[in-house]
This record gives C-alpha cells, sequence and structure tokens, in this order.
C-alpha cells in the first residue's frame, strides 16, 4: 500500500463509493445482496474508470500532459470518462473510436461531443479493427500533437494496464472496510463484475491477493472466451501485483470466469440481461445497462436461481456504471419491455 501511496493521483471521484444493501432483490437470490456503486464514482456520467484513470492522469499531469488519447468503442463508457477526466483536468481529450461517425448522437457518444472531445472514427470494412491498428492510429495522433508543441498521454484501451488497475487494489480496501461494521469482511463473500478489458476483475484480484482477503471473484466476460480472458486477467493481475510492490504471481486456472451469457457477441442484448435490468429497476429502482451490468447480474440471477449461492454469507455485486448506454438502447429496450 505504500508504494501505492507513492504513485502520483489525481483525485477524479468521490471516496468512498456507496455500498448499498439491496434488499428486494436478494430474495431473487437466496442470500444477502449489496451493491458497491462504482457507478457513483463522481466523475462524468460514473463508472468504474474513475479509479484507473486517477492513476494515469496522475502520471499524465506529473509528465507536464497537455492532451490525453484514448480509445474504444464507438459507444464506449471509457471513452467518455477519459474525456471527462481529461476536461476536468484541464487537457484536451481525442478519442480515438471503432467505427463510423453517426449523424445521431446518443448515449456515450453525445456526451463526447458535448466535452467537445476530437473524435477519430477508425472503421475496418467488417467488425472492429485489430488494436494494432487503433494503436498505430494513437501513435500518429500522438506524433502529430508532439509536433505542434504539446505533450500527448495515450490510455489504453479500457484504461487497462498495472498503472490503473492499482486503483482495484484500493477498491478492495475499501470494500473491506465497508464490510467490516456488518460483520461480513471475515465471511464468505461472492464479488460479481462484469469484465471487458480484465483490468476491473484483474484489480480486484490483485487488492484481494494484496490484503490476503478470502472473498471468491466472479467476473462475468461481456465480450470474449473464459480461456482468453482468464489469461489476460492472470497477466494483468500480476503486473499489477508487482508494480505496487507485492511478490505474488496470479494463475489463470485460480480465476473465476464465466462467458456464457455474452449472447452473440460483444453490445448484444439478450434476452437474460433484459430480463435483469428490468428485475433490478421493479425491485430496488436501480439502473443497470444493457451491455456490461445487466450481463453480469444476468449472470448472478441466473447462479443464484439455480443454487449455486449457497455456500456464500453475502454477494458483492459491483455496479460498474454505463448509464448512458441504456438511453443508446432505448428503442431495443423498449420494444422487449412491450
Ligand atoms: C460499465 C462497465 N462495466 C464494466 C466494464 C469492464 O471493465 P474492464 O474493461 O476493466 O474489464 C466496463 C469497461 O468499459 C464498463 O464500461
Amino acid at each position: 500500500m505504500k508504494i501505492i501511496q507513492s504513485f502520483p493521483r489525481a483525485i477524479l471521484g468521490a471516496w468512498p463509493t456507496p455500498l448499498q444493501p439491496a434488499q428486494q432483490l436478494s430474495r431473487y437470490l437466496g442470500c444477502p445482496l449489496y451493491i458497491k456503486r462504482e457507478d457513483m464514482t463522481g466523475l462524468g456520467a460514473g463508472g468504474n474508470k474513475a479509479r484507473k484513470l486517477e492513476f494515469q492522469l496522475g502520471k499524465a499531469q506529473a509528465d507536464g500532459a497537455t492532451h490525453v488519447i484514448t480509445t474504444g468503442a464507438i459507444q464506449s463508457n471509457h471513452a467518455h470518462l477519459t474525456a471527462s477526466a481529461a476536461r476536468k483536468l484541464g487537457l484536451a481529450p481525442h478519442l480515438v473510436l471503432s467505427g463510423t461517425p453517426v449523424a445521431e448522437k446518443s448515449g456515450n457518444l453525445l456526451l463526447d461531443a458535448l466535452m467537445e472531445s476530437e473524435i477519430t472514427f477508425v472503421s475496418p470494412p467488417a467488425g472492429r479493427p485489430p488494436l494494432d491498428t487503433i494503436n498505430e492510429v494513437m501513435l500518429d495522433i500522438a506524433a502529430g500533437i508532439t509536433k505542434e508543441g504539446g505533450t500527448p498521454c495515450i490510455i489504453p484501451e479500457g484504461g487497462t494496464d498495472a498503472l490503473g488497475t492499482v486503483g482495484y487494489i484500493l477498491a478492495v480496501e475499501e470494500l473491506a472496510r465497508q464490510l467490516h461494521p456488518l460483520g461480513l469482511d471475515q465471511k464468505r463473500i461472492l464479488i460479481v463484475v462484469a469484465t471487458g478489458t480484465c483490468g476491473t476483475h484483474a484489480g480486484l484480484v490483485a487488492g484481494v491477493r494484496a490484503q490476503s482477503h478470502s472473498f471468491d471473484i466472479l467476473g462475468v466476460s461481456v465480450s470474449g472466451s473464459t480461456p482468453i480472458k482468464l489469461n489476460k486477467t492472470a497477466k494483468v493481475a500480476t503486473e499489477t501485483l508487482q508494480l505496487a510492490g507485492y511478490d505474488h504471481a496470479v494463475e489463470p486456472g485460480e480465476l473465476w470466469i464465466e462467458d456464457r451469457y455474452i449472447g452473440s457477441g460483444y453490445g448484444e442484448l439478450t434476452e437474460e440481461c433484459c430480463n435483469a435490468i428490468t428485475t433490478a429497476a421493479v425491485t430496488e429502482g436501480l439502473f443497470l445497462d444493457p451491455v456490461y451490468t445487466g450481463k453480469a447480474m444476468a449472470a448472478l440471477l441466473d447462479m443464484g436461481q439455480s443454487g449455486q449461492l449457497s455456500k456464500y454469507d453475502a454477494v458483492v455485486f459491483m455496479h460498474t456504471g454505463g448509464l448512458p448506454l441504456l438511453f443508446h438502447y432505448d428503442s431495443a429496450l423498449v420494444s422487449f419491455n412491450k
């Protein structure tokens, strides 16, 4: 922890985020449920990336950055949060988004535009462009900024690198402090999180290992097969622990990831996800998103209903944000609910 405290940090969020009991929704699981409100981080429209960006942009500021470049899907929450963080710190955001420009801006793209983010669209003939292509585009933009006398900082896709991920070591410390007065910090706890670029899950794993908690962590993949996610999460968790001064390697076999709830692909709605969004809204007045948290909740409800949670004293669901996506998927969700 001492090493992390020596890292430059730009305070972007309001900590701790609330840990709220969800009594109505608990009934669907057969075990007490708490929601860790990472959607209430206090940056932009909220979400998990604030914890990573505090360290990445802390370093960027220390390095004298003037511009922040990052990348994501056209509706990326990470891109909007990076732009929010950049604006808050007086830096200029440049987003490299995969897709083609659209006339009508909704969801995160609307927020990107409101912040007058510079946007470069990268559109391959089909699907998402390879990460190498995107990285080249970001390097070209960075070179252009340098040529004009600026200092660019590139944040990787999803904000996932060891430096950003240390933010989630601190999140585990924060969570344990909140569980303590509830008498739950030494109990059997399951933490459930949606996983995309794997940084949030990896940071939680690193935090649990660093502080020797016995919490289990389930990563619900929204975009790739379990073996790919296991390897990446183990790698990022190990690098994060090393950066934070802990000598502990995480092996893929120690991790738990489910890829059964993705449906036909990243960002594609599933019936279970729509049901989970409705269930959270009806029971708790809680809003989940259709790309990340809705799928993670679909997994949790499925496991609760099939009796797989009976060994836990409580479940902590990481609400990682994504609210703007709800408004982008509005017509699909409305037609599902008809
Ligand atoms: C709302 C939301 N939840 C979860 C995630 C997954 O986080 P990670 O990319 O660190 O796996 C993201 C990533 O963009 C997100 O936007």
